[in-house]
C-alpha cells in the first residue's frame, strides 16, 4: 500500500510474519512477564476481562501436549500448517494459552495480537495457534486445563506459540483492493 507512515510500532506490525521453526532459546522471565503484561493490558469488552493466560515453557510438557494433541486429533491429520513435521507448537520454547469463562473469540483476538506485536518488539517471533482447541475442547484437554490451572469448563480461545525464530517467512499476499477508503 503506498502513501503511508512509517515509524517503528507501525513497521513493527507491518513486518510481522508466521514463523513455524524455532531455535532452543529460551524465552527470559522478563520477556514473558513483557508478554503477560501486554496481553493483561488489551481492551475488553465492557472491560468484562474475561480471558485469562497460562505459559507453558518447559520442552517436555509442550511435547507430551503435542502428544496428546496427535492421538486425539490423529497423527496422519493435516490439523494445521506443517501438520508433518513440526508439533502443533511449531517447536518454539513458549506457548501463550488464552482460555475464557465464557465465548469471548473477539477479546481474545485483539489480546493474542498484542501478544504478537509485542513478541516482535522484543526481537521475538510467533505463531498464533488456534488448531490446540482440537484437544484443549475435548475430553482429553480437561488434564492440560487442570494442569494450566483453569477450570474444566472454561473454554480454549486461542493460543500463540514464541520464541527466536530460525527462518524469515516471505509475506503472504494480501488482498489490498478491499482496504480502501470509500
Ligand atoms: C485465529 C488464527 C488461528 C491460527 N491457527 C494456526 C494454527 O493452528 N497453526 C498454524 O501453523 N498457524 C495458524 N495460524 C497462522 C496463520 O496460518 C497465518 O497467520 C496466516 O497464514 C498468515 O500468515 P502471516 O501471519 O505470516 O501473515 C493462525 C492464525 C490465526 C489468526
Amino acid at each position: 500500500m503506498d502513501n503511508i507512515i512509517h515509524n517503528e510500532t507501525i513497521d513493527l506490525i507491518l513486518s510481522r510474519r508466521t514463523v513455524r521453526s524455532y531455535t532452543k532459546e529460551k524465552l527470559t522471565e522478563e520477556e514473558i512477564n513483557t508478554l503477560l503484561a501486554c496481553a493483561m493490558w488489551a481492551p475488553s469488552a465492557r472491560n468484562k476481562q474475561p480471558n485469562v493466560v497460562r505459559v507453558v515453557a518447559d520442552e517436555k510438557t509442550l511435547d507430551e501436549i503435542n502428544t496428546d494433541f496427535k492421538n486425539t486429533v490423529g497423527w496422519d491429520t493435516p490439523a494445521y500448517t506443517r501438520w508433518d513435521v513440526n508439533p502443533v507448537y511449531q517447536g518454539a520454547p513458549a506457548l501463550f494459552v488464552i482460555f475464557a469463562d465464557h465465548k469471548a473469540n473477539m477479546d481474545g483476538g485483539i489480546m493474542v495480537e498484542n501478544i504478537a506485536i509485542a513478541a516482535k518488539a522484543l526481537g521475538l517471533d510467533s505463531c498464533i495457534i488456534g488448531s490446540l482447541g482440537a484437544l484443549m475442547d475435548h475430553e482429553n484437554g480437561k488434564k492440560w486445563k487442570k494442569y494450566m490451572g483453569v477450570d474444566e469448563n472454561w473454554e480454549f480461545v486461542i493460543s500463540v506459540a514464541v520464541g527466536h525464530g530460525a527462518e524469515s517467512p516471505e509475506p503472504k499476499t494480501r488482498n489490498e483492493k478491499e482496504f480502501r477508503a470509500v
